[in-house]
């Protein structure tokens, strides 16, 4: 498992906080650490800078070097792994935007036919199931392939990890490696 007929897998992972502090970024990097032999897991850097998508710049002369960066990121990887909380209910837009330019060219989009997984860490008890539903069916709609085995809704956030953080909580390490192994298994598939 975890290779990609023998080659390393890689996988593309995109943050939905640009907080300094944030918990899902704290999941994100544990999914970097925790990768099994043969995945190479990556931050996706910069969503912050990427402009909200518009077809008038979606164009080679005026594409954003933000979303050039985005879109090559994606293109190099294997599969994507989604990591964020919820915001009023929702995926936060910085994600919604990412998933947004990694749709288009319609039809041939970064994203076309890449296993897709998602989890995350909100503050409410049902820890983001909203925004993680929602962040799955955007993806499918964009053209990538959604792992259904991965479902990592982390809540009550602000009570659980108020002393321990999420890299010390053993039943969250046990969860991102869980979910990465399985994305990765789906590259295996798919390759
Ligand atoms: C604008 C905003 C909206 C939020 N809406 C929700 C929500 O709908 N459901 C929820 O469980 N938490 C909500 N929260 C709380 C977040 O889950 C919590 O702040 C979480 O720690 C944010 O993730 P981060 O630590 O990665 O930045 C919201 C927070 C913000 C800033």
């Amino acid at each position: 498992m975890g290779t990609n007929n023998g080659k390393t897998a890689k996988v593309a992972v995109l943050v939905g906080s640009l907080r300094g502090g944030s918990l899902n970024r704290e999941l994100a990097e544990l999914a970097v650490a925790n990768a099994p032999a043969g995945v190479q897991v990556e931050i996706v850097e910069g969503l912050g800078s990427v402009p909200f998508y518009s077809e008038d710049i979606d164009s080679p002369t005026e594409l954003p070097q933000p979303a050039a960066e985005l879109r090559s990121a994606v293109e190099r990887a294997d599969a994507l792994f989604l990591v964020t909380p919820e915001y009023n209910g929702t995926l936060p837009a910085v994600l919604k935007n990412a998933i947004d330019w990694l749709s288009r060219p319609f039809g041939e989009g970064a994203i076309k036919d890449k296993p897709v997984a998602v989890a995350g860490i909100a503050a409410g008890q049902y820890g983001g199931t909203w925004a993680h539903d929602d962040a799955r069916k955007s993806v499918g709609i964009a053209g990538g392939k959604v792992v259904e085995g991965v479902s990592v809704s982390i809540g009550g956030a602000y009570q659980r990890f108020a002393e321990v953080r999420p890299g010390a909580d053993a039943e969250v390490v046990a969860q991102i490696r869980h979910a990465i192994e399985t994305l990765a298994g789906d590259v295996a598939l798919v390759a």
